[in-house]
């Protein structure tokens, strides 16, 4: 996955190492911004009837694999919201499918795998070899890039975030079959320590890592790689059977010439861990005070959050002051992407969303 000079060099100038156009992309660098940049985890979904106006004829996945639909439904939540990036409309399960691991959304219930994979044979038999079926959601990157290719009133280029699953949020899918509480299949075949857990992480790196390459070559100016139950791990479990892994997915991206964003839910405990990654950005969720969990982190790292999502349903006064105290928290200091501590979730009122981001907007002008 080695990339000529000429897309290095390609790769510098979107994501803006040297420097870019979009304060969003700058924070993740830790450069310098005019103001906090604002998004938000889940901006397009159920709590807008925008989206939900096309979810009326369209279910998830059919959005997702339609480039036109999933452009314009990442399209119209960026511009409603007035925010800093737009996170392309996606699921993390895509890659199940070109793996040869079948699952549908089965309503109230969450994302539901009909065979589990629990057996080596069954790893062994994961296919690799097909990430580019997934070639959907870069071209759906493209549309919406090219859309946001002129920079907006303000001058700020709008940054567009790609994103992939990490291997083992991926894993505990396939192996539980679901979502999970204890996680007790996906542990039993990290702690067998028969070879099985690794070669899954192996199969899972080699399809992320080209499915991000996708993302990136169509446009993607960030990749956020969402390993959203990491907080189910202890600090042993996370440090000798994840870390290693996802380590190396972090790099592999890295090296495409983009930031990463690395995000999980209760990862408190994780994140003097959660160093050794060398991510660009690590998301925090609500549990932990924004300069807490920054310090844990190290201040060489930029920090995306945090406020509680549950907050968006509280009135003006109180959402206002969490919103100033997560920006005080953060103390202007270079690197600090506003947004929430996990997804918006279905009822949130939308017009509480739209002015927490222009309070973002007024509060952290510098
Ligand atoms: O703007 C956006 O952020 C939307 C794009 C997006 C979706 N899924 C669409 C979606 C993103 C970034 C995801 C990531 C995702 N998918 C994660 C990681 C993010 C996180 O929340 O930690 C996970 C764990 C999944 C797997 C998944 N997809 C689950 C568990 C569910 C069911 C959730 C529920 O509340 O029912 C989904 C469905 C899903 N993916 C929805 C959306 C908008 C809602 C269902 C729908 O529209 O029918």
């Amino acid at each position: 996955m080695s990339m000529t000079p000429i897309e290095v060099s390609r790769a510098e100038q979107k994501s803006g190492t040297a420097s870019s156009g979009s304060r969003f992309v700058r924070a993740c660098l830790r450069q310098p911004v005019d103001r906090t940049p604002v998004w938000f985890l889940r901006q397009a979904g159920r709590y807008m009837p925008e989206y939900m106006a096309v979810r009326k004829h369209h279910s998830l996945l059919d959005i997702c694999r339609t480039p036109e639909i999933a452009a314009e439904v990442t399209i119209t939540a960026a511009e409603r919201l007035d925010v800093d990036a737009a996170i392309i409309f996606a699921d993390l399960l895509l890659p199940l499918t070109p793996m040869g691991v079948n699952f549908e959304f089965v309503n109230g219930e969450g994302p539901v795998v009909h065979a589990p994979i629990r057996t080596r044979e069954q790893i062994e038999a994961l296919r690799t070899d097909r990430a580019g079926d997934l070639i959907y959601v870069a071209q759906a990157i493209e549309k919406v890039s090219r859309h946001f290719s002129a920079p907006r009133a303000d001058g700020d280029q709008l940054g567009i975030i790609g994103f992939i699953g990490a291997p083992f949020t991926l894993a505990s899918y396939m192996i539980e079959g679901g979502s999970s509480r204890n996680y007790i299949e996906c542990k039993r075949m990290m702690y067998a320590q028969d070879g099985a857990w690794p070669l899954l992480m192996e199969k899972l790196i080699a399809v992320l890592t080209q499915y991000a390459q996708q993302q990136v070559e169509a446009g993607a100016d960030v990749i956020q790689i969402f390993d959203s139950w990491a907080g189910a791990l202890s600090v042993s479990d996370y440090r000798d059977f994840v870390l290693p892994h996802t380590k190396e997915l972090v790099q592999r991206v890295q090296q495409m010439g983009v930031p990463v964003i690395y995000f999980g839910v209760d990862t408190a405990s994780l994140l003097p861990t959660f160093r050794q990654l060398e991510a660009d950005v690590i998301g925090l969720d609500w549990r932990v005070p924004l300069d807490e969990g920054w310090k844990c982190i190290g201040h060489h790292t930029a920090v995306q959050g945090n406020l509680d999502p549950i907050t968006l349903f509280a009135g003006e006064d109180l959402l206002r002051k969490r919103v100033k105290e997560v920006l005080d928290a953060a103390d202007n200091r270079n690197g600090h992407i506003f947004n929430l501590g996990h997804g918006i979730v279905p009822g949130t009122p939308v017009e509480n969303v739209v002015n927490v981001a222009r309070w973002v907007r007024e509060m952290s002008a510098r």
